[in-house]
């Protein structure tokens, strides 16, 4: 629980404008259609600045609204910050840990940082959600596959 009373989950990725928004865009969904918004602050960042103040990737958000979703996040930084305001930082693979990791003020602070992994059900196998940037249209439809799972997954154990 933060200042505000209420849980709060940060996705990170790299460039915040594919997979953290989806994940982002994805859990604010499903807190909605379950009348859960009081209760949890959910947002994303990205390790690097490059895109920061853009919309997610169109082919991102072509592709959410293809599943019904609607990714309309502005993209902004992770900060040291992030480690006071939130509870679970959530991130996307194990370069993306490394960089939390080197900007953490305080080890104890990492025990709230985990891997998306720790929450796939039916992509138990899967160790990370792989960066579609540079892929085809069937990478971006994975990652939000494996995000659903995921998001599912936070919505039952940490949010409900
Ligand atoms: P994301 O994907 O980390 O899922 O947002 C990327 C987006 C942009 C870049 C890298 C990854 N980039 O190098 O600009």
């Amino acid at each position: 629980m933060n200042l505000f009373n209420k849980t709060s989950i940060l996705f990170v990725c790299l460039g915040n404008i594919c997979r953290s928004p989806a994940a982002e865009g994805i859990l604010k969904q499903k807190v909605k259609e379950q009348g859960l918004n009081e209760n949890i602050f959910i947002d994303s960042a990205g390790i690097g600045s490059w895109h920061v103040g853009q919309l997610p990737d169109s082919r991102m958000r072509r592709c959410g609204k293809e599943n019904g979703y609607d990714f309309s996040s502005f993209a902004r930084q992770f900060t040291k910050k992030d480690f006071e305001r939130f509870d679970y930082i959530i991130v996307m693979d194990e370069d993306n840990y490394a960089d939390v990791q080197s900007r953490c003020p305080n080890k104890s602070l990492m025990s709230k940082v985990h891997y998306i992994r720790e929450f796939f059900d039916k992509y138990k196998n899967q160790s990370i959600v792989p960066d579609p940037y540079y892929g085809d249209y069937s990478d971006f439809q994975f990652a939000i596959d494996l995000l659903e799972d995921a998001c599912q997954t936070i919505l039952n154990k940490i949010i409900k």
